[in-house]
């Protein structure tokens, strides 16, 4: 009997010091804080995350396909870090292993070069010896699973899955699924954008937001970047130290192509995916 006892008392504080904290993943070990994550404030971490001195760096345990380590800074704010060695090969046979973190940041660029504010900050930046991508850690962001179905048929959300559904399109984005977006408040945040950027130029097969109105605020921001010469040059500068030329000049076919199509149809049609 006291064996018995002694066998639960250590299996109960397994589950309770190790497992449960695995399971509940990424979020107990973060030191949990009320942020507020304006377009201001998102631009100045970025500079945090980048520059600032870490304070503790802790590989997590879990059901990952690529290794993730929580890095903690001294000034308060936290980064996921996903090193190039640590990134599973082998995940996309037009992807190359081990340049999944350049496609996060240049994903990061995309977004900020549109002014969509849905992929968290992300930089790229050595760590112990590891270079791999660094983005903002969202605090007390739910995944995209936990958005119940009547929210996101709500006006706010809508647009904004929508507003993510054509960045993934933009970018060729094999990977979105609801484990691959989190939600704050009346926000979503993209992450995981590492499957992304393949040389081809036409759309994805996914059907999902075909034919569906697209945000006017969204029209207008590919609108303005598809005619704007020089951003486009800044940031194709910017995307040379991240893919090969092939991936950035289907990105800008596969950029014109849908502004044009959310311009002339406020929506990308169906039949576009053929094109
Ligand atoms: N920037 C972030 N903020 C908060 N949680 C994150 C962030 N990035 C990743 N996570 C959490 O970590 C999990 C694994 O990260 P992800 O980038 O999806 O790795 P993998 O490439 O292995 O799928 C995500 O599903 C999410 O729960
Ligand atoms: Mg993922």
């Amino acid at each position: 009997m006291a064996t018995f006892l002694i066998g639960l008392f250590l299996m109960s504080s397994l589950y309770l010091l190790v497992i449960c904290p695995i399971k509940q993943g990424l979020k107990t070990q973060i030191h949990k804080k009320e942020r507020g994550f304006s377009t201001e404030t998102m631009f100045f971490e970025e500079i945090g995350i980048s520059e600032s001195e870490i304070k503790s760096v802790h590989k997590c345990s879990g059901n990952f396909s690529n290794q993730i380590v929580i890095v903690k800074f001294h000034n308060g704010i936290s980064a996921i870090f996903k090193p190039s060695e640590g990134e599973c090969a082998h995940l996309r046979k037009n992807i190359k292993g081990g340049t999944y973190y350049r496609r996060e940041r240049a994903a990061y660029l995309v977004d900020k070069f549109l002014g969509l504010n849905i992929v968290p900050p992300t930089t790229i930046r050595d760590i112990e010896g590891k270079t791999g991508s660094l983005q903002l850690f969202i605090e007390e962001a739910k995944e995209g699973i936990n958005l119940r179905f009547e929210q996101q048929e709500t006006e706010i959300f809508k647009d904004q899955l929508l507003i993510m559904w054509v960045l993934d399109l933009l970018i060729s984005n094999s990977d979105r699924h609801v484990c691959n977006w989190l939600f704050l408040g009346n926000r979503i945040f993209a992450i995981d954008n590492g499957l992304s950027f393949t040389e081809e130029r036409n759309l994805l097969n996914s059907s999902e937001q075909y034919d569906e109105e697209l945000p006017e605020s969204l029209i207008e921001k590919l609108e303005k970047r598809i005619n704007d010469k020089i951003g486009k040059n800044i940031l194709k500068e910017l995307l040379k130290k991240l893919l090969s030329e092939e991936e950035i000049s289907a990105f800008f076919y596969r950029l014109d192509y849908i502004g044009k199509l959310a311009m002339d149809y406020k929506r990308i049609p169906f039949w576009a995916r053929e094109n």
